[in-house]
């Protein structure tokens, strides 16, 4: 019996490792993306030994046009087709957007929303004609609504969240899933990379990274348009959708000038 075949980005660290390692341990097969491929390569030895996947390592900076090519090929092939698709990898960026740098800025564009869009097209493109695939699209909280300090984060994962719920709709009925998955505070190394302040944050606001990515994948299983991961999430981002952005601009304001 062949295993299906599932592709994570992201899949070094936190939500994307979490998932590769839940996609073993549910029968896939592995291909690994990231650009650190030594933690790729410990990823992969884990999940040969531990549940008898074959991983395969493909080292990419998917803000680099080729290398985002070479992703966009894998999932686009037809022979041992990519099965399942986790666009995860991302980063953010804390500060006032006119005191950042401008190119990492635009970089965050690139990852978070660029190689998304054309790794989502990429598998869509061959899991439609197939009648099977299913895609899940790490979107965030900091979607639901303008964050300041954290402006251009906060738009991508707008995107994010935005495009995959059309793109739900328009799949329906195709047989391929797509869910778009929208965590709150996780424990990863997610803050530091970003430099967010994230130590004022109370305890109970946390997740584990393996609880969002088991959420996340069960959502997909089942379809589901949107999955928020954990009760303080489900409450703060109901709170969020309903109340106007002219409220929880300002309240996001106030919040992040108090804690910084
Ligand atoms: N942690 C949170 O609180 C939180 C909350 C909401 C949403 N999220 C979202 O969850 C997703 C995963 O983040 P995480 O929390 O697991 O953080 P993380 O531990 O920092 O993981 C980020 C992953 O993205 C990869 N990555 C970064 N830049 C890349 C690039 N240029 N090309 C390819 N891969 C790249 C990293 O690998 P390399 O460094 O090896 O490339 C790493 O595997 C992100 O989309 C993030 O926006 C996180």
């Amino acid at each position: 019996m062949t295993r299906p075949i599932a592709l994570v980005t992201g899949a070094s660290s936190g939500i994307g490792e979490a998932c590769a390692r839940l996609l073993a341990e549910r029968g896939h097969d592995l291909v690994l993306v990231a650009r650190d491929e030594g933690r790729l390569e410990a990823v992969a030895k884990e999940l040969a030994d531990t549940h008898g996947a074959a991983a395969h390592v493909l080292r990419a900076d998917l803000t680099v046009p080729a290398q985002l090519g070479m992703v966009e090929d894998r999932c686009r092939a037809t022979e041992a087709p990519v099965e399942v698709l986790v666009n995860n990898a991302g980063f953010g960026s804390f500060g006032a957007f006119h005191t950042l740098d401008l190119d990492g800025e635009i970089r965050e564009i690139q990852l978070n929303v660029v190689a998304l869009v054309r790794l989502t097209h990429a598998a869509a493109s061959q899991m439609v004609p197939r009648g099977r695939g299913a895609i899940l699209n790490v979107s965030s909280l900091a979607g639901h609504q303008p964050g300041p300090m954290n402006a251009t984060y906060g738009a991508t994962k707008a995107f994010v969240t935005s495009f995959s719920e059309a793109v739900h709709e328009e799949l329906r009925g195709t047989g391929v899933a797509i869910s778009v998955l929208v965590p709150g505070f996780t424990r990863t190394g997610f803050q530091e990379t970003a430099s967010v302040p994230a130590s004022a944050v109370p305890g109970f606001m946390w997740q584990e990274a393996d609880d969002v990515a088991r959420a996340g994948l069960d959502g997909l299983a089942k379809n589901r348009a949107m999955v928020t991961p954990g009760n303080v999430n489900k409450v703060l981002g109901t709170f969020s959708s309903i109340t106007p952005h002219a409220i929880t601009r300002r309240l996001g304001g106030e919040i992040i000038k108090r804690s910084t």
